[in-house]
């Protein structure tokens, strides 16, 4: 095998599996043309978000950074029909190319965008009906105060995924200074001390490099 033989485990995987229709492959592209960085999910990742979904039979569904929308049309099209997506984007830019891309996607009428930093955002959230999977894929500085919020936003059974635990092998480094690696460190030891948590996680090595997702659930 060669040192780099996942990337094509990885293009075989995905292209054996993950059918992209135009309007996944137009979201990146506009994403891509308007200058938002390329750190949307991997297709087998977004595939993962989509079949979470449909396994917990989730009808409301929280992401926490949609960046341009690319995961979030994935976890949208799992959802029945009277399923809803709140995700909340910190930059307007963002959310209105996120915007255009759901809308394009033919699932617009089911994807609430909130524009806003997630520590503002998500209070507003308090006193609605539970939501059944929360994906966190944003500033990874905040992920314990986002694990808090899907704790309180869930009920028993929503499950919980976080994206980038990873990091290109950095997540095990004890002496990082990095702030976001040091955010991704605390968010998994809270995954793992937190009684309102038990959780695993995975590495991947795909279309995205090295990283990997915490999977957990609300207990
Ligand atoms: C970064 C963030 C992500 O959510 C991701 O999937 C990859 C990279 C980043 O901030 O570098
Ligand atoms: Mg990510």
């Amino acid at each position: 095998p060669t040192p780099d033989g996942w990337r094509r485990v990885d293009a075989y995987l995905a292209s054996t599996l993950v059918e992209e229709d135009a309007a996944l492959r137009r979201a990146v592209a506009d994403q891509d043309a308007a200058g938002l960085p390329s750190i949307e999910v991997a297709p087998l990742n977004g595939k993962l978000l989509n079949l979470l979904v449909r396994i917990c039979g989730a009808r409301r569904v929280l992401e926490i950074g949609t960046l341009g929308a690319y995961s979030t049309i994935w976890l949208a099209r799992a959802l029945p029909a009277d399923g809803h997506v709140v995700t909340i984007e910190a930059e307007p830019r963002n959310a209105h190319v996120a915007r255009v891309n759901v809308d394009r996607a033919g699932v617009g009428d089911r994807v609430e965008i909130r524009v806003g930093r997630g520590a503002e955002v998500l209070p507003d959230l308090e006193g609605s009906e539970p939501f059944d999977l929360v994906f966190i894929d944003a500033d990874k500085e905040s992920n314990t105060i986002y694990l808090d919020w899907a704790a309180r936003l869930g009920r028993p059974g929503t499950v919980v995924v976080v994206d980038n635990i990873g990091r290109s092998g950095a997540v095990a480094n004890p002496a990082t200074e990095d702030p976001q690696i040091i955010g991704v460190q605390r968010g998994l030891e809270m995954l793992a001390r937190d009684p309102r948590f038990d959780a695993t996680a995975l590495q991947t090595l795909d279309a995205k490099g090295w990283d990997g997702v915490a999977i957990a659930l609300v207990v």
